[in-house]
């Protein structure tokens, strides 16, 4: 399966450093690892104007609603009018900050699925559900809490999201045998709800990936790719991680 390199520059980003960012990233126009930027919603358009074809567009959010009196939300539809491929739901700082609970999750999940833009669905446990033996009962959880849903069976236009809490932002990350394990779970999860193994679904990992780490982590059988915060802010760290996914990705 083709790696997915994916930028989640969170509340980051203004003119003049997407202009900068856009002249100095270069990808080939033939390769195989898909790269997606997903800048705050408001710059979609200067990167519709500024950015090669090839690179994917995400949106970091959208309303579980289409349409209406919903002020400060962004509809699935709008998203699409902006050339929008991908939306992440349920990161976890969307969970914490914003009181995202599983059941709003699933519904942005349902309206990114009903309007064919691939959700990306983040999961992962906190430092506390690590420690006390959590992570796979916790994932399980948020996982099936979509799959519930009943519209995951029809599709394998989505993408899952390992990240786990205490990874994030923290320069700490899982060790590639951690997360490895946690995509085994994921994928047996999946399998579990009646999905078979090798459908087409990426499960990419996040939590402080960078250039020195991403080499062992692309390396994991159950890795296909990663969502990147802080690293994915840097062009230069950004290109090189996309490059060592390329490079693995084509072995
Ligand atoms: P990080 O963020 O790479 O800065 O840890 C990842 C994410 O939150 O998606």
């Amino acid at each position: 399966m083709n790696y997915l390199i994916a930028a989640n520059w969170k509340m980051n980003g203004s003119k003049n450093f997407i202009e900068s960012y856009f002249s100095s990233l270069n990808i080939k126009n033939n390769s195989e690892v898909k790269m997606l930027i997903c800048p705050p919603d408001c710059y979609l358009d200067d990167i519709n104007s500024i950015a090669l074809k090839i690179i994917l567009r995400g949106a970091q959010n959208l309303s579980t609603e289409s349409v209406g009196a919903y002020t400060g939300e962004v509809s699935d539809q709008m998203l699409i009018d902006h050339n929008v491929e991908y939306v992440i739901v349920g990161h976890s700082e969307r969970r914490e900050y914003h009181n995202e609970t599983n059941e709003i999750v699933a519904n942005k999940f349902k309206r990114a699925i009903d309007s064919n833009i691939i959700p990306i669905l983040c999961v992962g446990e906190s430092l506390e559900q690590r420690q006390s033996g959590e992570t796979f009962n916790h994932i399980r959880e948020q996982i099936e809490s979509v799959i519930g849903n009943d519209m995951i069976n029809n599709s394998d236009r989505y993408v899952i999201a390992y990240e786990p809490i205490w990874a994030i932002g923290t320069g700490e990350t899982a060790t590639p045998e951690m997360a490895n394990e946690v995509h085994i779970f994921i994928n047996k999860t999946l399998n579990d709800n009646g999905l078979s193994e090798n459908n087409n679904v990426n499960i990419i990992y996040g939590g402080s990936v960078n250039s020195n780490n991403a080499s062992d982590l692309f390396e994991m059988s159950h890795i296909n790719g990663a969502l990147i915060g802080g690293a994915s802010l840097d062009v230069n760290e950004f290109t090189k991680i996309y490059n060592i996914a390329e490079e693995i990705n084509n072995e």
